[in-house]
């Protein structure tokens, strides 16, 4: 008795050897060898680039890999999230943060910033938690300078190496709109001889629109690829080390459900794994015996969440979902449409398309998946 809560404590002090809702490092971080050598070498070379996959299979963090090892090898980088990006301002304020980062002596940086971009007057604050915290404001008549400044210093801020300009979920550049702000990024990147610019995004229609259409401003701008999911067997061994690392060895029958629960995609995975974990840890039990519980907790974590999508949708759309979810896939193939009684053609391909802006649907050549295989599950338990 004794013993067992001894060793439980012990294994109380673990933390959960799984990690998901922010990008990964290591240990948290398996596979991408291949990928990581390709995109640096293209990083080094200067080359343009443009990665899309559908949301959570691992671009930023593999991307944000990348930039560390070639921040440690003398790059300048700058990485910009554009969901952040709600305006002409905010872009120049976050690409100046970028980079403010590695100055270790602020004052001199604020100084040299000003230097570089007209308009801008840095400023120190404190942030909610008390701690210093650089604020920008951009004087409203010089905006259109200091954009064109900011965008330039990879050509004006000479380095030994090229600079490394990231822009993830860039496909949100268009609800800015638009095509002026693409138009003069363009402008001005395509002199840019000394940087490599990266491009990331999850739609891929939209990305694949910005660059691959020829009367858009980033036609043909660089290498243009997709991010598969890692190997199987790669998630295999990931999953079967951490859980031993964190105390609860699992069994291959167990990672085979995991894997096959989650589609092979690293965010789900990581989620229903560090849940598997978690319930074993509390009740000081197998994982292969806890899955059941430990799938049936996430759910019901899920379930507000999956209310507030479903609740978005048409009662048609509802209907054409749990379809989906009980097929597997959705398609406009006559037996899929008349096993679920589906119709007219013109309000599914709506619904289609609506779901897939929003991003509930992903659309592989001519079929439909659910994007959320937990999602789906929970769809199928309720119907
Ligand atoms: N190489 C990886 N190894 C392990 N887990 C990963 C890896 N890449 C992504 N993940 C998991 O997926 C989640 C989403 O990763 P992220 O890089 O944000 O994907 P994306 O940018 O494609 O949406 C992470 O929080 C992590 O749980
Ligand atoms: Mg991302």
């Amino acid at each position: 008795m004794w013993r067992n809560a001894e060793k439980r404590n012990s294994k109380d002090m673990i933390d959960n050897p799984f990690s998901y809702g922010k990008t990964v490092d290591d240990p948290f971080f398996y596979d991408r060898k291949k990928e990581l050598e390709e995109i640096k070498l293209s990083m080094r070379n200067a080359t343009n680039q443009i990665m899309y996959s559908p949301r959570r299979i691992g671009k930023s963090s593999l991307v944000i890999k990348a930039l560390k090892d070639l921040e440690a090898e003398g790059h300048p980088t700058v990485y910009i999230d554009f969901f952040k990006v709600s305006s002409r301002e905010k872009f120049i304020e976050l690409y100046t943060r970028e980079l403010m980062r590695p100055m270790s002596n602020w004052t001199k940086g604020l100084k040299r910033i000003q230097g570089l971009i007209r308009g801008i007057q840095p400023a120190m604050g404190l942030d909610q938690a008390g701690l210093p915290e650089l604020r920008l404001s951009i004087d409203p008549l010089q905006t259109a300078r200091a954009f064109e400044d900011v965008i330039n210093i990879p050509a004006n801020s000479k380095h030994d190496k090229c600079w490394i300009v990231v822009f993830d979920e860039f496909q949100e550049i268009e609800k800015l709109n638009g095509e002026s702000f693409e138009k003069e990024l363009r402008a001005s990147f395509q002199h840019h001889r000394n940087a490599s610019y990266v491009f990331l995004g999850s739609q891929r229609h939209m990305l694949l629109n910005i660059f691959s259409r020829k009367d858009r401003a980033f036609f043909n701008f660089g290498k243009l690829f997709q991010l598969e999911k890692p190997s199987e067997e790669e998630s295999m061994v990931f999953i079967e080390n951490r859980f031993r690392v964190g105390g609860y060895p699992v069994s291959e029958k167990l990672i085979r459900q995991i894997l096959e629960q989650t589609r092979n995609i690293p965010y789900y995975l990581q989620y229903l794994s560090a849940e598997i974990w978690e319930s074993a840890r509390l009740s000081s039990s197998d994982p292969d015996v806890i899955y059941p519980q430990a799938l049936e907790r996430l759910l019901i974590n899920q379930t507000d969440y999956f209310h507030g999508i479903r609740n978005q949708l048409t009662a048609f759309q509802v209907r054409l979902l749990s379809a989906i979810a009980w097929n597997g896939f959705g398609s406009y193939e006559t037996t899929f449409l008349q096993k679920y009684r589906l119709f007219p053609t013109s309000s599914i391909q709506k619904a289609y398309k609506r779901m897939t802006d929003l991003d509930i649907l992903e659309k592989q050549t001519n079929q439909y998946c659910i994007s959320d295989p937990f999602f789906e599950l929970w769809l199928k338990q309720q119907s």
